[in-house]
């Protein structure tokens, strides 16, 4: 299955994934807490090693690009839930600091759920957030994502078990 280039509300476009953009989503996660939301399994500091081992068997990495440069300035996961067809998981979602509050995490977000309603076959999409992750909150909720419960976790040099929320969107369509 592949995700086609699609063009996006503001501009905003899904470009595929290359390995050669690693190195400049490592530079997007400016400290500690930031990659503890973002990928609270990836020790610190985060390089671009660690960006290209974050694929998932049958996930897709997705890149957002402005449509007037083909430089991308958002990276996330659109990955299969294990043994649930049509429920997919977001991943890794991050904008580059440049352009965050600018409404373009949103556009991003919403253009992942449209290739997973579209191109995937989706019937719904969950991820999972830390409580304290106002901004991604925002950005999630805004994009139609509930919560739906909550969840807890171990992450290994993290420390005991911590909790997070699950959010979830259903497809408008079906
Ligand atoms: C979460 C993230 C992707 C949001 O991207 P963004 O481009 O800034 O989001 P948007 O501009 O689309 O914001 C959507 C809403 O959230 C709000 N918001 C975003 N950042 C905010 C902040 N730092 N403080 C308060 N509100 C914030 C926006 O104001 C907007 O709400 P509004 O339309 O009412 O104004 C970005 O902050 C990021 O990359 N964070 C670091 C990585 C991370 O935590 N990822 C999430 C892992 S679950």
């Amino acid at each position: 299955m592949s995700i086609a280039p699609s063009p996006k509300p503001q501009g905003l476009s899904l470009v595929p994934f290359d390995n050669l953009y690693a190195p400049t989503i490592a530079g997007w996660v400016r400290n500690d807490r930031q990659l503890a939301w973002l990928a609270p399994s990836t020790k610190p500091p985060l390089t671009a090693a660690k960006v290209v081992g974050w694929v998932r068997p049958q996930g897709h990495r997705l890149l957002g690009a402005i449509k007037a440069t083909p430089i991308p300035i958002a990276y996330g996961e659109l990955n299969p839930m294990k043994q649930e067809p049509g429920h997919l998981w977001i991943g890794h979602v991050v904008v580059d600091p440049n352009y965050r509050q600018r409404g373009l995490g949103r556009d991003f977000v919403e253009a992942i759920c449209q290739a997973g309603w579209d191109d995937m076959g989706a019937d719904r999409i969950s991820l999972i957030v830390f409580p304290d992750n106002l901004p991604a909150i925002k950005c999630y909720k805004k994009v139609g994502f509930h919560e739906v419960g909550e969840e807890h976790h171990a992450f290994g040099h993290r420390g005991p078990r911590q909790r997070l929320l699950r959010l979830e969107i259903i497809n408008p369509l079906r």
